[in-house]
């Protein structure tokens, strides 16, 4: 039987006949190049994943919020709560792990970003920074700061491997990117870049969406999908190889994010956890950030999508949110963790159902472009894996130093590139002024200190390059008593000689 006889004979079974429709109006290269397309995909289960996602998107939806608890005190730790001494032991630990080689980072960016609407990868995203530095750089420099701080505390010297998930969307342009920027620095073999799956849109009556006439509407799995590409890819394998024991996986808008974070990784390690997740206190019932918390028992998160209104405007007795551990997809895995959800609960990972506008080839094979939602796209969450953990913590930190994503373009309300620089400026403005140094503006006027919440509209052009400084230490040797005119950039060539005035 010839491949397109395969391929005809397994959409049927399938009920999705329709797919090949345009077939015979299709050149010779377009026929070929579809029939890859659709070689890839996972003929077998294409009938189950279209009646699962027609009957999960009638369904009503399920409400948890009766069988929702907030996380009890005893599994969180927090950098505002917690004692200065057992912060620096959770430090400590952390980069003890780090300059054994047992601690790598891996970074979720198989998004389409739709949000943002940029056509490349958003980690390629230049935020309008001082020195126009991506995100994607950004993180490799932090990268190489946290290596280098390992060694020098421990005399090692020590790799965090960095592994990238992308989809269909964005290997390819994030490869060029990284080839071109030379690694930024890194050595190219420990950045590991692999692929997640894709899977077909779907009707509410379950047939598979087609987006041209020889193409059918494709998504990434969602970012759950990391634990079925872990295996695709053989990364469980590549982990064992370098014999990495810590995960931190985090999410690739997060401009604040500490790659390989030492507190974190130490505090999750110290209470021989299984698996973490990081919090910040959720600034406004509606804020989009998940909740972490319990649900019959145990850990999970609830997604903002799907969290009840009322449940998220519950109050405690001093007007607090009852649901306030907001969820910054910054997670802590051990590889053995790790390698059992991969034999063991990949199957009962559950599916989550986005309903959205998906453009179609119609029957007359015209493109529409519709104006209400008409398809469904089925998602895994990265973090469903935690109710199977067996030592789950959640660790608190302060939205001002650590959080502060890119989701929408330039013009919405929050989570902008403007609202992402100046909270990095206003964080590296804070580092200079508690390093005591003074910063001055154009005119020569004092800036004061209290002007750099991360809420300043207008931030001190004060930035502050990883490769000097990871998390804001190391700098009162180079700046104290020293008065700064701004713009100022502090990156490795200038660490000699800081601008003065
Ligand atoms: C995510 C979290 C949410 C959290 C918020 C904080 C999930 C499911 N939701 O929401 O709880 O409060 O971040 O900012 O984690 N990605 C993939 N493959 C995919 C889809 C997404 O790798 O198929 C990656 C994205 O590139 C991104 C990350 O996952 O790095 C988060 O995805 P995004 O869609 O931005 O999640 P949010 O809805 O913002």
């Amino acid at each position: 039987m010839s491949r397109l006889d395969q391929v005809k004979r397994s959409l049927e079974a399938a009920g999705q006949a329709h797919v090949l429709r345009f077939w015979p109006e299709l050149g010779e290269e377009q026929q070929e190049d579809f029939l890859e397309e659709l070689l890839l995909l996972d003929l077998q289960r294409l009938r189950e994943h279209c009646q699962a996602a027609a009957e999960a998107a009638a369904a009503p939806p399920c409400s948890l919020d009766r069988d929702m608890e907030p996380v009890p005190p005893e599994i969180i730790g927090s950098v505002k709560w917690s004692d200065p001494s057992s912060l620096s032991r959770w430090e400590d630990e952390g980069f003890l792990q780090i300059s054994k080689s047992r601690v790598a980072v891996l970074l979720l960016a198989g998004g389409q970003g739709t949000r943002l609407g940029v056509p490349y990868p958003k980690g390629m995203f230049d935020v309008g920074l001082p020195s126009r530095k991506t995100l994607y750089q950004i993180q490799a420099e932090r990268i190489r700061k946290v290596q280098q701080l390992a060694d020098s505390r421990h005399g090692s010297s020590c790799t965090v491997p960095w592994y990238i998930m992308t989809s269909e969307f964005t290997l390819k342009p994030t490869q060029k990117f990284f080839k071109e920027n030379r690694y930024f620095g890194l050595d190219p073999s420990n950045i590991i870049l692999f692929e997640q799956r894709m899977v077909p849109a779907v009707t509410f009556d379950g047939k598979v969406i087609m987006e041209g006439k020889g193409k059918v509407a494709m998504a990434p799995d969602g970012n759950g999908g990391l634990y079925q590409a872990l295996v695709d890819n053989k990364v469980l394998e590549d982990l064992a190889r370098r014999s990495v024991d810590f995960l931190h996986v985090y999410c690739v808008d997060n401009i604040l994010v500490k790659m390989a974070d030492p507190v974190f990784i130490g505090f999750c390690v110290s209470r021989g956890a299984d698996c973490g997740a990081k919090v910040i206190a959720k600034a406004h019932p509606a804020e989009p950030v998940g909740v972490v918390c319990r649900v019959r028992g145990v850990p999970q998160v609830v997604e903002y999508s799907e969290i009840p209104k009322e449940t998220s405007e519950l109050r405690g007795p001093n007007g607090e949110l009852v649901y306030s551990a907001g969820n910054i997809c910054n997670h802590f895995f051990t590889r053995t963790f790790l390698e059992d959800v991969a034999e063991m609960f990949m199957d009962q990972l559950k599916q989550h159902v986005a309903i959205k506008k998906v453009p179609f080839v119609d029957s007359s094979g015209n493109l529409v472009k519709p104006t209400k939602p008409n398809g469904i796209k089925m998602e895994k969450f990265v973090f469903d894996v935690f109710p199977f953990s067996k030592n789950f913590v959640v660790f608190e930190v302060v939205r001002e130093d650590e959080f502060s994503p890119l989701k929408n373009a330039d013009g919405a309300d929050s989570d902008t590139p403007t609202a992402a620089r100046n909270s990095l400026l206003s964080q590296h403005s804070r580092w200079v002024s508690s390093a005591g140094a003074t910063l001055l503006d154009r005119d020569g006027t004092v800036i004061r200190p209290a002007s750099c919440s991360s809420a300043d509209q207008h931030p001190a052009e004060c930035e502050i390059s990883p490769l000097v400084s990871y998390f804001g230490e190391g700098l009162e040797q180079l700046l104290k008593g020293k008065r700064i005119s701004t713009p100022f950039i502090l990156d490795e060539k200038r660490v000699e000689e800081p601008q003065e005035q």
